[in-house]
């Protein structure tokens, strides 16, 4: 696996997460235009010294985790998912949103005593909010639009990320308990820590002066 003299290599989160990153490497000083122009390439120069790898969130932690990429920038909900192995050095303070369990508007989620099905993007997350709970539920994992499982009659509730809540409102279901926030989370690699050390922690600590 190459390693050598690369320059410092960043995985970034596609969407959401994507314009604010960009935008603090630019407040920094790094002249993004690469990105900005960036076509179908998955590989961008920014600057002389640092390449910025886009890919998906869950993928960032799999690069970082694995030491392809040195750094990267994800949110608190993949790393919670995911646990990987990188130190997570910063909250970047954008991206900010909450894990919540909700469901149908009005429905008694709590009552009763039948075991109930989650639906979930996020098994893990669920199943360590229901352990600490003490509840016994069975979870069910879907890959997008989570909010339909409830309304098709799939699901007695979701685990899943709130922004604005317009989702939720939109489809007669409200939050029935706030879980955690989330936000942006900067991680670093921990072999790529020791090996380039001064380019990381001085990029750091321009990432922080700059938050
Ligand atoms: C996320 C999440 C909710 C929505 C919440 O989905 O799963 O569906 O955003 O945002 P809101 O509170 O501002 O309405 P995303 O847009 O990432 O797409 P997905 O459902 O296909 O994963």
């Amino acid at each position: 696996m190459e390693n050598g003299n690369r320059p410092l290599r960043i995985a970034l989160t596609k969407g959401r997460l994507e314009k604010d990153t960009v935008g603090l490497l630019e407040k920094i000083g790094y002249d993004c235009s690469a990105v900005h122009d960036k076509g179908r390439k998955l590989i961008l120069p920014v600057g002389d010294s640092i390449e910025v790898v886009l890919a998906k969130a869950a993928d960032v932690i799999t690069y970082v985790e694995n030491g392809v990429c040195d750094m990267g920038v994800v949110g608190k909900d993949t790393i919670m998912e995911m646990n990987g192995k990188f130190f997570e050095i910063a909250d970047l303070g954008f991206g900010r949103c909450k894990f919540a369990l909700a469901g149908k508007k009005g429905s008694d989620f709590y009552s009763g005593y039948n075991v109930k099905t989650i639906a979930t993007k996020y098994p893990n997350v669920s199943r360590a909010f229901f352990e600490k709970k003490g509840m016994d539920v069975d979870i069910v994992k879907i890959e997008g639009s989570v909010e339909l499982a409830p309304l098709l009659g799939l699901a007695d509730a979701i685990v899943d990320i709130v922004e604005t809540g317009t989702t939720l409102r939109e489809n007669g279901l409200e939050v029935f308990e706030d879980i955690s926030p989330i936000s942006a989370r900067l991680i670093v690699n921990r072999v790529s820590l020791k090996m380039r050390q001064q380019e990381i922690e001085s990029l750091i600590t321009l990432i922080e002066d700059n938050l």
